[in-house]
């Protein structure tokens, strides 16, 4: 599974993290930055990251900020993005199973490092159910799509 990742200043250090982390679990990933703790805004690496999910080859995206919030609003405005922000291990096993989230989000500032590699290991083990969920997930393309067409 080929993983992109980003931050922003208030994410940058957990990212290195889960950077580690997954590396040593064997997956593929490469690093969209930021790549010091110098500001930068977060709509910027959103972008990137969503980008590369969506036309990059990519199979899914990590992206962190301070609280996980306005990069997770940020990413969820590319259309074909399902970015979750997560902060409990149940939560991040639905987003997969019901909501086929492509992009995983996490704060720093909310969430301990022990806790966010958890939420990443199962976020990262767990397949969509399909089925019903995959009829409200074709909903929110089908809403994308409408307003995709102003
Ligand atoms: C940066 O200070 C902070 O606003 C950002 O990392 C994030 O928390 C935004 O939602």
């Amino acid at each position: 599974m080929k993983i992109a990742i980003g931050s922003d200043h208030g994410g940058f250090i957990l990212k290195g993290e889960i950077l580690k982390h997954i590396q040593s679990k064997g997956f593929d990933v490469k690093d969209f930055g930021c790549y010091s703790a110098d500001s930068i805004d977060y709509p910027d690496v959103a972008h990137e990251v969503s980008e590369a999910v969506i036309k990059g080859g990519y199979d899914r995206g990590i992206l962190i900020c301070g609280t996980g919030i306005g990069i997770s609003i940020a990413a969820n405005k590319i259309p074909g993005i399902r970015a979750a922000l997560c902060g409990d291990c149940f939560s991040a096993k639905a987003a997969r199973e019901h909501n086929d989230a492509n992009i995983l989000t996490l704060g720093e500032r909310v969430t301990g490092v022990g806790l966010a590699k958890m939420i990443t290991d199962i976020w990262l083990a767990t397949e969509f159910e399909g089925g019903r969920h995959a009829d409200r997930v074709n909903k929110i393309t089908d809403i994308e799509g409408r307003y995709n067409k102003i």
